[in-house]
Parts: structure tokens; C-alpha cells; sequence
């Protein structure tokens, strides 16, 4: 296997929670708090500022009530709290920005990622206002930065009140890892599956590289390559980026230019995706009769996806 191969395969063990918070000032309509918490890309509990209840939005993360009766009395009661504080962040935001009105938007994230396999945890709390980072914490250090001179009286504020440093290391070090935990176990099923893609072979037009696309794999620890005569090549590949599907899956390509293949060589060539947790590799022929075209019948839908 490729370092790179290796790469992608060791470099995502790693699962994370995050709690994203967005306030909002004058957007019609729209709750002007809005929390949500997201477990490995999924959504998994929604709170907004007019139901004033966090709830589960996956069934499965109802049973956290089994063994943390109080969990969801506890989380609600938190970010009934937080609506106050983007409201009143947004309204100090404005004057130090010189905002007389109009619509502002905030947004909290803060969570934790967690390594499986070494057990490590990190901790993550960044403040945004109207799409810039106006503040962040750097959790091992216990400091709050201020990223924009105008958030500076915060970070002061913020880095004297011991008793907010405490809250924040117990809730992304200790709280959080944990919950993490029991919403992987609890969405064992979803989570923690293993999906297989479907394989394409894709041509935008004849001297276009043939890209091979794999689209619908679960969970994002694959590899994609070319080989030629059984071994991966290098050579005229270009590698697509990992993308999400809106279904919770994965895709991703592998381009091979094939300006300098003979036709009569096209069968030596084979797209490889191998995805982590599963023995059999899916191996696809460089076979014309495969490839489905773009200058035919082919578009992308909505999602990016091909569709015939
Ligand atoms: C806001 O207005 C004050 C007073 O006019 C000025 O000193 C300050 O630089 C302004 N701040 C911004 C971010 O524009
Ligand atoms: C494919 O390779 C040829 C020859 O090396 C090069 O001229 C061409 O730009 C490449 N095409 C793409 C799409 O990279």
C-alpha cells in the first residue's frame, strides 16, 4: 500500500462532537437561538430559542436518558442560558463594531475530538460574528484570544473568571469525550457501519481523464488509486478531495489522464478503493464499456452526484 494510502487509512480515527451555536439579531421568522450538536457529521439533538428544548433528532440518541436521566433537563437548562449570552454578544459586538441594527449572526462552536486508538482528547471553543473569528480558546493553555482587537475586553474578562475556565475544561475534557462516547456506542448502527460505495467510471468528454469516482461509503476511511499491471501508479493521477454526501455518506475520485494510454493498453488499468474495516478491495476495469460519459446522457444532480 502507498504512504498515502496509509495516510488516509491511520489519519481519521478520529471521532468528534460539536456543539454549534448560532444567534442571530433582526432575520425574520427564524429563531434567534439555534443549537444543535453534531456526532461524526451527524446531527444528533436540536435546541432553538422557541421551542426552548433540546431534543433528540436520531431515536437512538433518546436512550442517553437511560443511564443520564437528567441529560436532557441538564443540556436544556444550558442553552436556555445561552440564548442570553448570544444575545448579549451580539448587541456588545455591535456597538464595538459600530453597528447601528440590521442582521448579525454568532456562532459558538465548541466540542471535542477524541482518538480512539491513542485515547487522546481535544478540546475546541471558537466564537464567530458575521463570519469572522472574534474569539477562541485554546483549551490546553486555559486562555481565551481575542482574534479581533474589539473581542478584547472579553478575553480579560474571561481569563480572570476562574470559575468559567473550570466550567469550560469540564465541559470539551470531560463531559464532552464522554458523551461522545455513548452516542458512538448508542449509534453503533448508524455510526460506526461499514457501507460500500457504488464504483463509476466517469469522462467529461473523450481526451477528459477518466475519473473513478466511489460515492456512498461509510465511514470516511478509504483510499482511492489507480494500478497499472497490479501496481499503484503515480504518474498522470490526480487525487479528488473527500466529500459528504447529504445522506451522511462519503465520496471520492481519482483522476487518470489518459493522453499518453494506447487503447489497446486500456486493460492493464485498474481503479482500486479499499475502505477501512472491510478485507476485499473494490477493483474496477479501465473497460470503455464502463465509462459512463458526460457529453451523453450524463449529468450531476443537486447533490453532485451522477445521475443517468
Ligand atoms: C467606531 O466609532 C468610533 C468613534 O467614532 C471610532 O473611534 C472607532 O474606530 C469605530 N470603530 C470601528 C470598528 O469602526
Ligand atoms: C494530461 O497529460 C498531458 C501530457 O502529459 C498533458 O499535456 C495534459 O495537460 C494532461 N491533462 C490534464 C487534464 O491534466
Amino acid at each position: 500500500m502507498s504512504s498515502r494510502s496509509l495516510f488516509l487509512l491511520v489519519s481519521t480515527v478520529i471521532h468528534s462532537l460539536r456543539y454549534a451555536h448560532t444567534g442571530s439579531s433582526e432575520i425574520p421568522n427564524v429563531p434567534d437561538t439555534v443549537a444543535v450538536v453534531i456526532v461524526d457529521g451527524y446531527q444528533t439533538n436540536h435546541y432553538d430559542s422557541i421551542t426552548r428544548k433540546m431534543v433528540p433528532t436520531q431515536t437512538w440518541m433518546s436512550r442517553v436518558s437511560e443511564d443520564d436521566p437528567d441529560y436532557w433537563e441538564r443540556e436544556t437548562s444550558f442553552w436556555r442560558d445561552q440564548e442570553q449570552y448570544a444575545r448579549m454578544h451580539i448587541e456588545f459586538y455591535k456597538e464595538r463594531f459600530n453597528q447601528s441594527g440590521g442582521i448579525h449572526v454568532l456562532q459558538v462552536s465548541h466540542g471535542c475530538e477524541w482518538d480512539d486508538e491513542t485515547g487522546e482528547v481535544h478540546g475546541f471553543d471558537v466564537v464567530r460574528y458575521d463570519g469572522e473569528d472574534v474569539l477562541i480558546l485554546d483549551v490546553k493553555a486555559r486562555r481565551w484570544i481575542a482574534m479581533k482587537p474589539q473581542a478584547l475586553s472579553y478575553q480579560h474578562r474571561y481569563n480572570k473568571d476562574e470559575g468559567w475556565l473550570e466550567f469550560m475544561d469540564h465541559r470539551l475534557l470531560k463531559e464532552c469525550p464522554e458523551s461522545l462516547k455513548k452516542s458512538l456506542d448508542y449509534g453503533k448502527s448508524t455510526l460506526q457501519r461499514t457501507e460500500l460505495p457504488s464504483v463509476y467510471l466517469l469522462q467529461k468528454t473523450p481526451s477528459s481523464p477518466v475519473s473513478c469516482l466511489a460515492t456512498g461509503f461509510y465511514p470516511h476511511r478509504a483510499a482511492i488509486f489507480w494500478r497499472k499491471d497490479g501496481e499503484e501508479i503515480h504518474e498522470q493521477v490526480d487525487h479528488g478531495e473527500l466529500l459528504n454526501n447529504h445522506d451522511g455518506s462519503f465520496q471520492m475520485s481519482v483522476d487518470l489522464n489518459m493522453s499518453l494510454i494506447r487503447a489497446d493498453d486500456w486493460r492493464r488499468y485498474h481503479c482500486v478503493f479499499q475502505l477501512s474495516g472491510v478485507e476485499e478491495d473494490m477493483v474496477t476495469e479501465l473497460d470503455p464499456a464502463l465509462i459512463r460519459t458526460n457529453w451523453g446522457t450524463l449529468t450531476m444532480d443537486s447533490t453532485g452526484l451522477f445521475v443517468l
